[in-house]
Parts: C-alpha cells; structure tokens; sequence
C-alpha cells in the first residue's frame, strides 16, 4: 500500500514530519517510485541543513558528493496559502550560502540575496528566514552566490503553496534537472569557457526527481496536476505530453485560464502546471522535451488502481491575486541584454544598506562574477577586484507600473528573472505566447519581449538571467523600489 501512505503524508503532515525528524528516512522510491518526498510544513519550523551528502545518481559508479537542504534531494514542502514558512537555514558548508524563495513576492529582507538583501550566512552560522507567500503555486529555494556550484551539485527544493479551491484526484511534482558527473559520480567543471560564453555548460545526466525517465504512479481515469519545474542550470526544454489531452493552467505558479498544451518551452527557473485527465488502468502517459534531435522521454505516468484518489474536485484554479499593471500609464524602460567582455568598476556610490542596517562595500568573490563575458544594459555585475556593486538599473516609486522590453542583442536564450514581483508577459516578438503572468521569461536569440508589473514591494531587488553561468558572468543587475 505504498500509495496509501503518500496520501496519508499529505493528509496528516504532522505525523509525517515527527517520523522524518527522527531519523526515520526511507528513500522515496520505497514510499513513492518516481516521486519526491513531501513533507506539510504550514505553521511548522523546519531547519534547512545546507550540507554535503553522498548520492548515488542514475548511472554512476560511485556516490556524488551533492549539497543538499538536509538530508534528502529536492526537498518539497507543502504548505496552504496564508500559512507562514518558518526556515532556518544551517550552514555546514564550507563556503557562505543563503535561501533565495525563487518566485514568491516576499519582503525583501527574506529575498535571501547577499549583500543585496542580507549579509551572506557564513559557514557555522545560521539565519531565520519567515514569510507569508501571498500567492498560491509551484515555486522553489535555492542559493544566490557561486550558483552555478551550488545549484549544481544540487542545493534546491520545491516550495508548493496550495490554495483552498485547488482539489485534484492527485498532484503530481516533476523536477527537471541535469547534473555535469562523470562515470565515477564525480563533479565536471560548473563552468567552462566554452559554455559560459554561450548556451551555457550542459549537464551530462537527465533526470527527473533525481531518476533517469522514472516512471510515477497515477489514479486511474483521474484529474491531476502535473507540476512541471525545470530547476536545471542551463537547459532549455520544450514540454509536451503523449497519451492524454492536457491543458497549461499555471505559468510559474500564477493560474492561466487554461489552454490546451502542445508544448511549453521551460528555460530554467521556469514552471508549468498541467491539468490532464490519466487513461484507464495500465495506460500511459508520456512527458517529453521536444527540443532535441529526437523527443527525450523525461517520465512516464502509469495508471496504477493502487494510486487511489486523495480528494475529489474540479480542475479551476482562483485567478492570480497580483495587482493588474495599468500598462497605459507605465513608465517605460528598455533593458538590453548584451556580451560583454570589458569588466566594469563602479567606485563612487554610496553603500547599499540592508534591510538589516548593514551597509554594503564591496562584495566577496563567491557574489562577484569570475569572468565577465554579459551585461544588461551595458552594466554587468562586478568582477573579482572590481567588486563594488553596480548601481540600480532603475528606481521606481512604490506603486508604480513599470513596462519593461528586454531586447535580446545576443544569439543565445535568456530566461530572465525579476524578483520581489510578478510581471505579466504583454508581448514577445518570435515566440507566441499568450499574455500570461510569470516571474521568469524565456527571451529567444535577437528577441524583444515586453512585460509589466506594479512596482509595489518595496527594496532592493535582483534582476537577471537563470541561465546560471550567464548570471554568474555578468548577466544581472538590480532596481530599487522606494
Ligand atoms: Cu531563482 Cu535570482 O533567482
Ligand atoms: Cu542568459
């Protein structure tokens, strides 16, 4: 009855969580093959433990020296819209890290940025981070310096926030995500040349929730959410399903008044989640990226009896709670996304001060970038030695509606990320998209895309491309909301 207790652990957290705090751990593929394991964290503390662990990865020979937020890979925590997150991080790394809530409009001071919203949480130390996400959706933590290590060797979760009305038969995580090893599980460089100065550096494993193409149980005749995350570094995907119909009714967590998916392209940091209806018994469903020579199977849904049912109802989601940009009575800015090969100094600013009261100098080399090879708006984020921070791309009065047209001047892809708010997409001059809301959007080589938001969180805020060796070489920037 493995399928009986899962539903049992979203049911019941408070059980759940007392078993895995003391020590208890089953691996996920005893509970839940294919799945991740969840845990309800609503009103609960939890300890985030950033800490090496050895795992063995599809594959490998040996054990790969991951970081992980405790003890497991990709930790999901659940919790209901309204309820607070309660974390606090430990640092037993050897390096300083932080939790960046990628996608929730937080204030800043949990924003988890070193030196930009927060001092970094050295090695040993720990740091409290509360909020309430004022939206429901699929979003996800993870690190803010030295990203493309940390990040690739795996420090990240999943943070669902559910909303009351939102009753599936079942939901259902899939996180995307490569990894650069070799044969013997050891670690690839994170960064090369190469790479870093184009598409980025592709990681040599696929998988899905830590698996090679896993293959998930589902109810049979059924209507699920299929929460797809593309937390890889670099990769693009273009998602699509086989053997049902599915509609598209979330774009980075925010409701979309569903249309029906051929495919999706998810650049890393993005999601996207699937309302599908599962096949009678035994049947299948396939997920798929199509961007690539040959359609890659990424896992396959299998309708198993045993998968039964954890709540009845319908697939509508609440709309988005965002406040509406009132894009005629925007101010308008144009970021352009560049190369760049000339490292900047930015010497005569005054210090930024945190939340906290800190007042920031300079920066220290894991937040300072080791080559700089990209820049918005001709600005990119300093280099080792020159390590002021640049200043704001822009200051915007609180409540003002911003429209932002990033122009891509660059052959290559750039998943562009806005902190602190949610932007609707208006327009994209190659790839068609719906006007929808997001907080990260794919710009596509030479593309110009237009988005709005209201600028109504107050702070310091990043601004940059997830794709990670593109933000760890230059591509990031920050604005300010007074
Ligand atoms: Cu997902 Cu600035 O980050
Ligand atoms: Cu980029």
């Amino acid at each position: 009855m493995r399928h009986y207790d899962r539903r049992a652990v979203l049911a019941g957290g408070g059980a759940f969580l007392a078993t895995q705090l003391s020590g208890c751990a089953q691996s996920t593929a005893a509970i839940d093959r294919g799945r991740l394991r969840e845990t309800r964290i609503g009103g609960l503390p939890i300890t985030l433990t950033a800490q090496e662990r050895p795992v063995r990865l599809p594959g490998a020979s040996a054990p790969t020296p991951l970081w992980l937020y405790g003890e497991e890979l990709l930790p999901v925590y659940r919790i209901r819209l309204g309820e607070t997150i309660d974390a606090t991080l430990v640092n037993r790394l050897k390096e300083h890290t932080s939790v960046h809530w990628h996608g929730v409009r937080g204030p800043n001071a949990m924003d988890g940025v070193p030196y930009v919203t927060q001092m970094p949480v050295q090695p040993g130390e720990s740091f409290a981070y509360r909020l309430t996400p004022p939206d429901p959706g699929t979003f996800f933590f993870h690190p803010h310096c030295n990203t493309a290590e940390q990040l690739g060797r795996g420090l990240s979760g999943v943070l669902i926030v559910e909303d009351a009305d939102d009753r599936f038969d079942d939901d259902i995580i899939c996180v995307l995500k490569d990894w650069r090893i070799d044969k013997n599980g050891g670690f690839l460089p994170f960064i090369t040349a190469e790479g870093a100065g184009r598409g980025g550096t592709f990681g040599t494993l696929r998988t899905v929730n830590g698996q090679a193409s896993p293959e998930i149980a589902v109810p049979p005749n059924a209507n699920i959410r299929l929460r797809l995350l593309n937390l890889d570094s670099t990769r693009v995907s273009d998602v699509g399903v086989q053997g049902a119909d599915a509609r598209v009714i979330a774009v980075d967590g925010n409701a979309f008044d569903g249309f029906v998916l051929d495919t999706w392209r998810l650049g890393p940091a993005m999601r996207v989640d699937l309302a599908l209806r599962t096949p009678a018994e035994g049947g299948k469903i396939t997920l798929l990226d199509y961007f690539a020579q040959e359609p890659v199977t990424l896992a396959t849904l299998v309708a198993d009896r045993a998968a039964s049912p954890r709540a009845r109802g319908t697939a509508a989601l609440a709309p988005s709670r965002v406040s509406n940009p009132d894009v005629a009575h925007a101010e308008s800015h144009e970021l352009k996304l560049s190369a760049s090969a000339t490292p900047s100094d930015y010497p005569d600013l005054p210090p930024i001060v945190l939340p906290d009261g800190h007042k920031i100098d300079v920066l220290d080399s894991l937040c300072s970038t080791t080559r700089t090879l990209w820049a918005i708006d001709g600005m990119p984020w300093p280099q080792t030695g020159h390590e002021h921070l640049p200043p704001p791309l822009m200051t915007l009065a609180r409540g003002t509606t911003v429209r932002l047209q990033l122009t891509n001047t660059t052959p290559h892809m750039h998943p562009m990320h806005v902190h602190g708010h949610t932007f609707k997409v208006l327009s994209a001059s190659k790839l068609k998209r719906p006007e929808h809301w997001a907080d990260t959007v794919l710009v596509l080589p030479e593309e110009r895309v237009e988005i709005a938001f209201v600028a109504d969180n107050p702070g310091n805020w990043m601004i940059h491309c997830h794709i990670i060796e593109h933000q760890d070489t230059g591509m990031m920037g920050w604005f300010r909301v007074v």
